[in-house]
């Protein structure tokens, strides 16, 4: 007996061999804005709203620069949640309404179980919208241990109500606690706020940390007031001429103020070091007065809910000191579907998602984006709405897209192109924002040049004219259209003919 005992004490030795002790699991926070377009971000080349906490998270991590979500709320977070297709799990069509009963299905697993089940502790902030008409579908039914925020998809960010199809009605919480005391509180402060005291009260020694920041912003309010935020910052965002865009700046602004106060109490509790943030839009920007709200996605062509890229292709970014290459931009394919197996490989390592494949449809681009390997994702099925008879698929890189989900109204291109001149760039403010000035402690964020050339890199134009290919409008109603994507990111030239 004894030298089983023996053998039993030396093997976790045997197994460590020379090797340092293991790396800890990370953090993992996952910041989702709502409603954010490709051109809403500095990153992507546009000088018009300052987002510098982002920006610098982007400059020293991996600007993902072919990074696909589902064209809108339910199926986009439903996708992340469960790292399958909407279309397997029965919210492929449009968002779930506040008084509709129907939610993701209970049988669907989702991330925090999935983390919890490796040991983590998983917290939301901010916009649900999976379901709610009974509570065990509601977040801290289904992983996580406490929620401040709100279960509908769009609320006002000061009285909370939703308005929507006649009903009306209060939706912020406190875990399922109606929060009337946090009237007047501006939501995007009450995501914000719940999200620091999470990160500042967490014990490393219960396990690591999954927070889910889903923020209300930049998504459109009720019609009384679609565009809420104080007038103190929208009179920052001056230089912008239109009023609504100006506005929706402001909101985006405060925004980015919550991802540096967020990574900022990341430095200040010690985790940062050991945390991966990823930053995502849900789907395209609503622009030009769609959904009441005024996004960009220039110079990509089309809106939130359409298939185009306007609505699909995603700013997005992760961080992490973990990645051994970053300060670059990535060509990788991935979809908001491969997060869950990706996240999965970097909490528990390639035995975690071993199993994993023949049950959803991500795929863990973990070790690509480490290694800046190919990644494994070739093809991305955009949607395939069966009431609509909309779809589009893209194998490599080209796309098929069939139907259209506006009848023509929204398949162009919109929302200003905006300042795009990179001097009228203020580099000074990344450095000096909270986000910069906790990277630079670390010394991960690049000198300015560098910044300069990951921005130049990150930043899509459209092909002048091409004599090949035609307009897609003209036949978009009775035959699919064909884009070579990599080309053609503007999807101005139809070669579904040749
Ligand atoms: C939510 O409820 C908890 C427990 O009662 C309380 O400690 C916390 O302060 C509340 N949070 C907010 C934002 O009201
Ligand atoms: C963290 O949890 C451990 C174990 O429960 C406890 O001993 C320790 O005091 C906690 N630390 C803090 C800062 O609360
Ligand atoms: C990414 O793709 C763009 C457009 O095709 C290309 O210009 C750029 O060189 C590529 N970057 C990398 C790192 O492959
Ligand atoms: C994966 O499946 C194999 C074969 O069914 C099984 O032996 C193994 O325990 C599974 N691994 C995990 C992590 O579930």
């Amino acid at each position: 007996m004894w030298f089983l005992w023996l053998i039993c004490l030396l093997l976790p030795n045997m197994i460590a061999g020379e090797d340092e002790k293991p790396p800890a699991q990370p953090n993992i926070i996952f910041i989702l804005a709502d409603d954010l377009g490709f051109n809403d971000v500095g990153f992507h080349g546009s000088a018009d709203i300052p987002t510098p906490n982002i920006d610098a998270l982007a400059y020293s991590g991996i600007i993902l620069n072919r990074y696909y979500v589902a064209p809108i709320c339910t199926p986009s977070r439903s996708a992340l949640m469960t790292g399958k297709y909407p279309i397997h799990t029965g919210m492929q069509h449009t968002v779930l309404y506040a008084a509709e009963p129907r939610g993701l299905p209970l049988e669907e697993k989702i991330l925090p179980q999935y983390l919890n089940e490796l040991g983590y502790a998983s917290h939301i902030a901010g916009k649900w919208h999976l379901g709610h008409w009974k509570l065990k579908y509601t977040p801290l039914y289904r992983g996580f241990s406490s929620h401040v925020g709100f279960w509908s998809g769009h609320q006002d960010y000061n009285d909370h109500t939703a308005v929507e199809n006649n009903q009306w009605g209060l939706d912020m919480r406190n875990g399922t606690e109606v929060a009337y005391d946090l009237h007047g509180h501006y939501t995007t402060d009450v995501i914000t706020d719940h999200s620091v005291k999470v990160i500042a009260s967490h014990n490393a020694t219960k396990g690591p940390l999954f927070l889910y920041v889903a923020h209300a912003a930049c998504h459109s309010s009720n019609p009384y007031n679609p565009l809420p935020v104080p007038d103190n910052d929208v009179i920052k965002m001056a230089h912008i001429p239109h009023y609504k865009r100006r506005k929706f700046a402001a909101m985006v602004s405060k925004m980015d103020d919550s991802v540096g106060q967020i990574v900022d109490q990341l430095r200040k509790s010690n985790m940062l070091e050991n945390s991966i943030i990823i930053f995502s839009s849900d789907n395209g920007g609503p622009a030009q007065g769609f959904n009441l709200n005024f996004a960009s996605n220039y110079p990509l062509k089309g809106v939130k809910n359409t298939l185009w890229e306007g609505g699909v292709r995603a700013a997005g970014l992760m961080w992490s000191p973990l990645l051994k290459k970053s300060q670059r931009v990535s060509n990788q394919t991935m979809h908001i579907i491969d997060w869950l197996p990706t996240l999965l490989e970097a909490a528990g390592g390639p035995a975690a998602v071993a199993n994993l494949s023949k049950q959803i449809d991500g795929q863990s681009i973990w070790r690509a984006l480490v290694q800046d390997k190919a990644s494994p994702r070739l093809n991305v099925l955009h949607n395939i709405d069966d009431i609509w008879g909309s779809a589009a698929l893209s194998v490599g890189d080209w796309k098929l897209v069939k139907g259209t989900n506006y009848r023509g109204s929204w398949d162009g291109w919109y929302g200003p192109a905006g300042e795009r001149n990179p001097r009228l760039y203020d580099w000074q403010m990344v450095a000096r924002s909270r986000a910069g000035k906790a990277l630079e402690a670390l010394k991960m964020l690049p000198s300015q040049a560098d910044q300069q050339r990951i921005r130049a890199a990150a930043t899509v134009s459209c092909p002048a004219q091409s004599s090949k290919g035609t307009s897609c409008l003209a036949t978009a109603f009775s035959a699919p259209c064909l884009f070579h994507i990599r080309d053609d990111p503007c999807e101005q030239y139809n070669l579904a003919k040749q």
